[in-house]
């Protein structure tokens, strides 16, 4: 694996393997890597010729009472990890390349529409940074492919939005999400927990399981959404939302039927969780 830092090498490397018939596959990452950012990896080994990967903390995703400063960097574990995953080029951009004209007058990509709900209201400017930073790296690196992971499922949606709005010739795979033994979804922001937390943590996807269960035996929504709030407040969460959604996020009618997604994100002292799963309701 090579590691790139200039927009020139980057661009040179991915010509020559296009000019070469190569099929190209890109995985945006924040680094702090997991064994969830290293299954995106490999699926992209098996969709592509070739696998690039960023690392890249985006400022501006983050608010101004969140956790940009103390977020986990750990470059050389990630490097390795990449490496050994199988990753042929490492991506790493100074906020400089990424932000030429500087973070205050950068150009800015908002996705209307998928934005205004769940973590669009409750981190107000998070997809604004999400999808003007994601768009940036597509036009660095050029892919046929990019993989992103189904764990964040409004930001898969933001990404899908913005990549048909505005025609970027890529294709877009969501990945499934990587748990713990334990059903806690793997996360950056999983070692933030203490040891009493974490023991807690699981709570989350076992709610979510009891949400799709409990609609499946015929509950309504409101008392499901209800007693999987009430769920995590009692176990000493502070829910930002337990829902059930259509994947357009729609608020379904009792008694439909079709694809549904139940999402939850919760605080847990002062980490932020997310999580969700995906079921049919037939
Ligand atoms: P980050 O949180 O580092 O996640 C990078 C990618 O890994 C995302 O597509 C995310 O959905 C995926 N991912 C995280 N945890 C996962 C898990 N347990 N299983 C499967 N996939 C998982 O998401 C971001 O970075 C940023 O917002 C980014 C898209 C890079 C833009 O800055």
């Amino acid at each position: 694996m090579i590691t790139v830092t200039m927009l020139d090498a980057l661009r040179a490397q991915v010509r020559g393997w296009r000019q070469s018939g190569q099929r190209i596959a890109f995985v945006p990452t924040m680094g702090n890597l997991h064994a969830g950012h290293y299954s995106l990896i490999a699926l992209a080994r098996q969709r592509a010729d070739r696998v690039v990967a960023s690392v890249f903390v985006n400022p501006t995703q983050f608010g101004p009472n969140e956790d940009f400063d103390r977020y986990p960097r750990t470059p050389e574990a990630d490097a390795a990890g990449l490496d050994a995953a199988g990753c042929d080029v490492l991506w790493l951009p100074s906020v400089e390349t990424m932000y030429p004209l500087g973070v205050s007058a950068a150009v800015k990509v908002s996705v209307p529409g998928v934005t205004e709900t769940l973590d669009g209201a409750h981190r107000p400017g998070h997809f604004d940074g999400v999808a003007t930073v994601v768009a940036r790296l597509f036009n660095q690196v050029l892919p046929d492919v990019a993989i992103l992971g189904r764990k964040d499922y409004q930001q898969l949606a933001v990404i899908r939005h913005m990549v048909r709005d505005l025609a970027f010739p890529i294709e877009i795979l969501g990945a499934d999400t990587k748990r713990e033994a334990d059903g806690l979804a793997m996360s950056s922001r999983n070692q933030y927990l203490s040891e009493d937390e974490r023991a807690r943590a699981p709570l989350i996807h076992q709610t979510l399981l009891a949400m799709r269960d409990a609609l499946r035996a015929g509950r309504s929504h409101a008392d499901v959404e209800r007693e999987a709030s009430n769920a995590l407040v009692d176990a000493g969460f502070v829910p930002d939302y337990a829902v059930i959604r259509t994947p357009e996020f729609a608020e379904p009618e009792d008694g439909e039927t079709g694809p549904r997604v139940a999402l939850i994100a919760a605080r847990l002292g002062r980490t932020r969780l997310i999580d969700n799963l995906e079921f049919v309701l037939d």
